[in-house]
């Protein structure tokens, strides 16, 4: 079996769902289910008898070294983290204790596990540590886009504290030839994004008739992947990506944040009509920028396609399609998310004084 961290959030249960759909090798689902993860979303795999789940802490070792022993996994695939920006400018400490010292646990326990290990069982191996765009930094709008010898220059506590732990991801391979491969991805999408991100919240908002928050002038470029997307290129370099290398993942599909609240609107007009109250473009609403905003990020994914063989199979058009769908589609998932500590987060992060609550 794989041992999987992170399997409750948004892309480690995309992951999840997708594995056991298509690879069908149990998957052993370690996650501490803070407020990101959700056992709602893996409720058509709970019963699954390929499917075991251990609420968990990374940064625990001894519960580490428990579950490594007991279920032997093959493989790592490490998502667990701290994962959102403005959350990590309101409060680093959390990203500091998971991302920096939770990986270096869990490489730890994953050494110690591999030493034990002998012949093809250690040969075979791997530990994907799944990273992110941002360690690299922000780039100006005439700048080619990140390849993998980009320099890192994180700017955001959570840049920050993942590009420190894809240094320590390195050095364990360096220092102790534990085999690790690292891919750092652009901005995901899809079902099951909790809605503290942009194209969720813009979208459960939009739905809601609530103010759209756009920061700044909203003309900040991300990078955009359809999540299915960025599982398949994770089950490729898990199988088939060399130890010590890192594989830049991307849509090469660059979008100004505008444009994409923009489109979801547009999207959710023609799928659900609010004839009386007119276009939801209406509900645009422009807020106070976000310190230290990176202005671009862009992926050159020309590694992981020519060594690898991969290449998004959505378009942005038919990936957002299909993502707007999804949440009109779940409006039971989106309602209990949107818990009493969702509601104290927009506090927080966009004040009392707009009706967003
Ligand atoms: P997420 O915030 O939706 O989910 C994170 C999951 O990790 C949650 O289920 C949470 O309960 C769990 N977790 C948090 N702290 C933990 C701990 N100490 N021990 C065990 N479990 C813990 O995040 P996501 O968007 O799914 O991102 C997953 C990974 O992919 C992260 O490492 C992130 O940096 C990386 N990534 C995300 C994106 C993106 O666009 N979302 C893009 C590139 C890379
Ligand atoms: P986000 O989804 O938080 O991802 P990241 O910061 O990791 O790229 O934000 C994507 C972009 O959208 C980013 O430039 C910030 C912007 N944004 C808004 O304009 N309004 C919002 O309410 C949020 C959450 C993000």
């Amino acid at each position: 079996m794989i041992l999987v961290t992170g399997g409750a959030g948004f892309i480690g249960s995309n992951f999840v769902l997708d594995w056991l759909a298509e690879n069908g090798e149990p998957v052993l689902n370690l996650d501490a289910l803070t407020y990101a993860g959700n056992l709602e979303t893996l409720e058509t795999v709970m019963d699954d008898p390929r499917h075991v789940f251990v609420q968990g802490n990374i940064c625990d070792r001894n519960l580490l070294d428990g579950v490594l022993e007991k279920y032997r996994p093959r493989a790592i695939v490490h998502f667990a983290a701290e994962s959102h920006v403005d959350r990590s400018i309101h409060g680093p400490g959390e990203f500091i204790h998971t991302n920096i010292e939770g990986t270096f646990t869990l490489l730890e326990a994953a050494r110690a596990y591999w030493n034990m290990l002998e012949g093809t069982e250690r040969e075979s191996f791997r530990f994907l540590h799944v990273s992110t765009d941002e360690v690299y930094g922000s780039l100006q709008m005439d700048d080619a886009p990140f390849t993998e010898e980009n320099p890192y220059q994180p700017n955001s506590p959570y840049a920050a504290s993942k590009a420190a732990s894809d240094h320590l991801a390195r050095a364990w391979f360096h220092t102790y030839g534990l085999p690790v491969v690292t891919s750092n991805c652009s901005n995901n999408y899809g079902p099951f994004q909790f809605p503290e991100k942009l194209i969720p919240l813009t979208i459960v908002n939009a739905f809601a008739g609530k103010p759209l928050p756009v920061y700044g002038d909203g003309l900040n470029v991300r990078d955009w992947l359809y999540v299915g997307d960025h599982c398949r290129a994770l089950r490729i370099v898990l199988s088939q990506g060399r130890p010590g290398q890192t594989y830049n993942v991307g849509g090469e599909n660059e979008k100004t944040n505008i444009d994409i609240v923009r489109t979801v609107c547009t999207l959710l007009d023609e799928l659900w009509p609010d004839d009386a109250a007119g276009r939801r473009d209406r509900l645009i609403t422009f807020v106070t920028d976000r310190p230290g905003h990176d202005r671009r990020y862009a992926i050159n994914a020309k590694k992981i396609r020519q060594e690898l063989g991969w290449r998004p199979a959505e378009t942005f058009e038919s990936g957002l399609r299909k993502t707007v769908q999804w949440y009109l589609a779940h409006p039971r998932w989106v309602a209990d998310v949107q818990s009493g500590a969702y509601r104290d987060w927009l506090a927080v992060q966009y004040g009392m004084a707009n009706d967003m609550m």
